[in-house]
């Protein structure tokens, strides 16, 4: 049994640096490409992992190229793939990279992984109640990424609910999760607030609170993360590992390492830390999968 399950989406990441994205009709010349392991879920498991973390990942894959990407990925990380393989295609995503900044866009197709449903959830029930921390996102179907959150939740498994890409979230889905990670953007979505800073992060996660969600942290990027749980506000600053080269799958280094940290029982503040350094390391190499550091790495940070 796994402490850390994690439910979400494999994408094979076919990345492309550019200076500017091509408009509609037009064909402008790249600086590079590569096929990296990517998918939120699939991330965060392999940051968890590396990060020390015993890891789980409930998804769902196809039977070809980008599927054996992904147990290669899996394999190397340490992470136990508990779903399934059908005969779908493996999920994947296009992504521009920004030559000068290391900023992206990203279009992602869930594949296989889009036909994740709540009675799926329901198979791996046994996975998920054995864990110490449950964590998903948004990329699966949103009633199969609920029912996994009720699972954790009837089971006693703490319950973390990273809300990207951004969407509308139900009530009574916030009120399943013991801790919920939105960056500035999804923060803004879920509130109807505008989230720039320490400052409106703050009066926003105390908005998500009253929805019911039991704590928050909103990531800020270079401005670190907010953490509100109703008691206690912390802000704890970014860290500088180094010069940016892309920042794809900074938020799921975030999430990862803060869900190795949980496992282990860490205080919030510690576990906080842990995870600025995971998504600060993150963004000095390229790629998602394979830019997560190890738990070395981190403590040196530290
Ligand atoms: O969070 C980054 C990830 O989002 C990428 O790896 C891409 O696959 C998309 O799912
Ligand atoms: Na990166």
């Amino acid at each position: 049994m796994a402490d850390i399950v994690i439910l979400g989406i494999f994408a094979a990441d076919t990345a492309y640096r550019a200076r500017r994205l091509p408009q509609i009709g037009e064909t402008v010349m790249g600086e590079g490409f590569a096929l990296n392991a990517g998918g939120k879920g699939s991330n965060q498991s392999v940051a968890a992992a590396r990060a020390g973390g015993d890891v789980a990942f409930l998804s769902k894959i196809g039977r070809d190229t980008f599927g054996a990407l992904a147990r290669r990925t899996w394999d190397e990380a340490g992470v136990a793939f508990a779903g399934d393989e059908t005969d779908d295609p493996t999920g994947a995503a296009f992504i521009f990279v920004d030559a000068e900044s290391g900023d992206n866009a990203i279009i992602v197709t869930p594949g296989a992984a889009g036909t994740i449903t709540p009675a799926d959830l329901d198979r791996w029930a046994p996975t998920i109640g054995g864990a110490r921390v449950f964590v998903t996102q948004l990329e699966q179907p949103r009633d199969a990424a609920q029912r996994g959150l009720e699972i954790a939740r009837a089971a006693g498994v703490r319950t973390v609910l990273n809300p990207a890409p951004a969407a509308d979230i139900p009530d009574e889905m916030l009120a399943l999760c013991d801790l919920i990670t939105p960056n500035e953007s999804e923060a803004a979505l879920l509130t109807g607030m505008s989230v720039a800073g320490p400052t409106d992060a703050e009066a926003a996660a105390a908005r998500l609170r009253a929805r019911g969600a039991g704590a928050v942290i909103v990531t800020l990027g270079e401005a670190g993360a907010l953490y509100h749980d109703g008691d206690t506000v912390l802000h704890i600053p970014a860290l500088n590992a180094g010069p940016v080269v892309e920042t794809t799958g900074a938020g799921d280094a975030f999430n990862g390492g803060l869900a190795a940290a949980l496992a282990e029982g860490q205080p919030i503040e510690r576990a906080l830390r842990v995870a600025t350094a995971t998504a600060a390391l993150s963004v000095t190499r390229a790629g998602a999968a394979p830019s997560m550091p190890t738990r070395d790495e981190i403590d040196r940070l530290l």
